[in-house]
């Protein structure tokens, strides 16, 4: 298939694309604990959701975990890291009665949902949080609170179904990286049931899935294809290959890597539309870049929406410890 083609090729890149500022701490953090404290570092749970991420990060020490109880007796002493999708309550309690030290990479945005949803709860309302049932961050933020008073809502259809005991007093939240179209529609759906429903006192959606979004609608009309770089279970990156189709792009595609890429279906294209989860690193977009410069005669254009410059500062314990880059 190489010597079919040197047609013309476009690829508009959307920007921003990639990590977002949650994502590079949870990296950091565990990079950091490796340095300050040597291997093993444990982490419960994909530290984001990136095999490339994951199998750089164990390649250096990180120890990867489902739950604390596989920590063996004699490293309790090393760090244990919790991810950046946040962990319900009873996390960091079964890890302080095990006497385990564990720093939390829970980003400071799935944080703040977790305070919105606990002040709900204070101010007395039932708390309905609009997710995706099985997703970590869901299972974090209902962790937040005591069994039974969480209502998780998925789509408008179980917006349309919900029953709940107070219809006067619902207070919502949302998981952090839905569409934010879609979540529109959810809440107009249950406000339109229960009109007292209440906000929470800031915006859920974080600003990173919110520009990776906005980025894909604008540069998806007319696209061939859009690719998007992420993990098959990374939210925030299926959310992307749903813009880009409802904006226009012909197929979308979610990819891990350039050799994922079967490319004989992908049939005559001309524009290509490509962008990055949150959890997706550059160099994968730059490896894609460069299968397309392998194959077409392509020109790269920056289709960028908005510049980012958040930047979330990492643990205490970890500030002084000197990042090196490698
Ligand atoms: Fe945080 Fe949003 Fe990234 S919640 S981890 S900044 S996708």
């Amino acid at each position: 298939n190489v010597n079919v083609s040197r047609s013309p090729l476009t690829i508009r890149l959307c920007g921003p694309r990639g990590f977002c500022a949650g994502v590079d701490r949870a990296i950091q953090i565990v990079v950091l604990a490796l340095k300050g404290y040597g291997a093993p570092v444990y982490v419960r749970h994909e530290i984001v959701h990136n095999r490339y991420v994951v199998e750089g990060l164990e390649a250096k020490g990180a120890v990867f975990v489902e739950e604390l109880d596989e920590i063996p007796e004699e490293h309790r002493a090393q760090p244990v890291v919790f991810s950046a999708h946040g962990v319900p309550k009873s996390v960091p309690a079964d890890a302080s009665a095990r006497n385990l030290f564990y720093l939390d990479a829970t980003c400071p945005l799935v944080s703040k949902v977790h305070k919105q949803a606990m002040r709900h709860q204070r101010l007395g309302r039932h708390v309905v949080l609009i997710g995706h049932a099985g997703h970590p961050e869901v299972i974090g933020t209902m962790g937040q609170l005591p069994e039974g008073t969480v209502s998780l809502i998925e789509t408008i259809e179980d917006a349309q179904a919900y029953q709940p005991a107070d219809p006067d007093n619902l207070g919502y939240v949302t998981q952090t990286t839905l569409s934010v179209d879609d979540t529109v529609g959810v809440i107009a759906k249950l406000r339109e049931r229960f009109p007292n429903l209440n906000d929470p006192s800031a915006d859920s959606i974080c600003y990173a899935t919110t520009n990776r979004q906005e980025a894909v609608k604008q540069a998806a009309p007319g696209c061939d294809l859009f690719l998007i770089v992420g993990a098959p279970n990374s939210s925030n990156s299926k959310r992307l290959v749903e813009v880009a189709l409802k904006a226009g792009a012909k197929q979308s595609l979610l990819v891990q890597r350039a050799s994922e890429i079967d490319w004989d279906a992908l049939g005559p294209i001309r524009s290509v539309g490509l962008s990055a989860g949150a959890s997706a690193p550059e160099v994968i977009v730059n490896e894609i870049i460069e299968a397309f410069k392998a194959r077409y005669d392509t020109t790269v254009e920056l289709a960028e929406f908005s510049i980012e410059n958040e930047h979330f500062l990492v643990n205490r314990e970890l500030r002084s410890i000197e990042l090196t880059h490698e």
